[in-house]
């Protein structure tokens, strides 16, 4: 893909210079230099702890983009993030080491529990804020939404339904809707019908969610070091398989703001495979990925 294709659009990379994107692909070994400097940006723009060890990965996942840049080496690549006023090349960067795996109804015990126990209690509400931390490529923000949907019936505008992500490119894959139509074995039977439209033409084999379900969901670009106080208190909020990427201290803070966030009573979902062993918090816990507010 050539600069003009690139996020970058025709601005470019500073010390990118058009040009140069023939320089031959960056030396296949990362520097002990480099790495730290990457771990620090890394950690202190959003919260990545990447463990020492990690230095091929990184060194595999920033490569490809060091080539398209025609950049030299990574220690160039860092010096165009950091000359990037944009952002946009940050979040390139993030794009590269975090991954945005995720599935409909991933970790069903949540969705049970929100069928089962959350939504009942929340049915006689005028409305409440749901809000999915970390929502990737929109899976589990539709799944909250259809789960709602099966359970509040006609109420289901009682739901506020809140999706971000630091990535710019998953929101836009959230927004848009549009999967591969295999996904729709991750569905119970009717869902499709009643939440999706299949492609048709070139669209064939893709299935995408109704727009009037889309427009339900509030997508909204958020790094979850930064501050969130501004949003409004939450009924649920589900952040999983996001922390597992921040170390202990990071988790603490972010889950402390959490809890703040949450209105007395309030579910904090985080993914099965994330402990909470180690941080302190306020909150009460439920069972494994289930945590809650005290009542006031
Ligand atoms: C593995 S996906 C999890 C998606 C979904 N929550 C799930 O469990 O299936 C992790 C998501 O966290 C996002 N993420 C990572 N660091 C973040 C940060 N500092 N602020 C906001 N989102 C972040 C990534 O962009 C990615 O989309």
């Amino acid at each position: 893909m050539g600069m003009m294709k690139s996020s970058m659009g025709t601005q470019g990379v500073p010390g990118a210079a058009p040009g140069r994107h023939q320089a031959p692909p960056a030396a296949s070994g990362l520097s002990e230099r480099e790495f730290r400097q990457i771990r620090e940006l890394a950690h202190r723009t959003f919260g990545l702890d990447l463990k020492p060890g990690k230095e091929a990965l990184v060194n595999a996942r920033l490569a490809h983009r060091v080539q398209e840049l025609g950049l030299a080496s990574i220690a160039e690549y860092l010096e165009a993030v950091k000359a990037d006023r944009t952002g946009l090349e940050l979040e390139r960067l993030i794009n590269a080491l975090t991954t945005n795996h995720t599935s409909f109804l991933r970790e069903p015990q949540h969705f049970e529990l929100l069928r089962a126990q959350v939504l009942p209690a929340l049915a006689r509400r005028a409305s409440f804020w749901v809000w999915s931390a970390g929502c990737s490529t929109g899976e589990e923000p539709y799944s909250i939404l259809f789960t709602a949907a099966e359970s509040l019936g006609a109420r289901i505008g009682a739901l506020r339904l809140l999706a971000t992500d630091i990535s710019t490119r998953a929101l836009e894959r959230a927004q848009a809707g549009i999967y591969p139509a295999e996904r729709l074995e991750e569905l119970p039977a009717g869902w499709a019908q009643r939440y999706l439209q299949r492609g048709t033409g070139r669209w064939e084999g893709s299935v995408r969610v109704k727009p009037e379900w889309r427009a339900r969901v509030e997508f909204r670009r958020l790094n979850l070091m930064e501050d969130f106080s501004f949003l409004p208190p939450m009924a649920v909020i589900f952040c999983r398989n996001v922390m597992i990427y921040f170390d202990k201290p990071t988790q603490e803070r972010l889950v402390r703001r959490f809890e703040e966030r949450l209105e007395p009573g309030g579910w904090l979902l985080i993914g099965h495979s994330e402990g909470l062993m180690g941080v302190r918090h306020g909150l009460e816990y439920v069972k494994p990925a289930v945590y809650r507010k005290p009542a006031a």
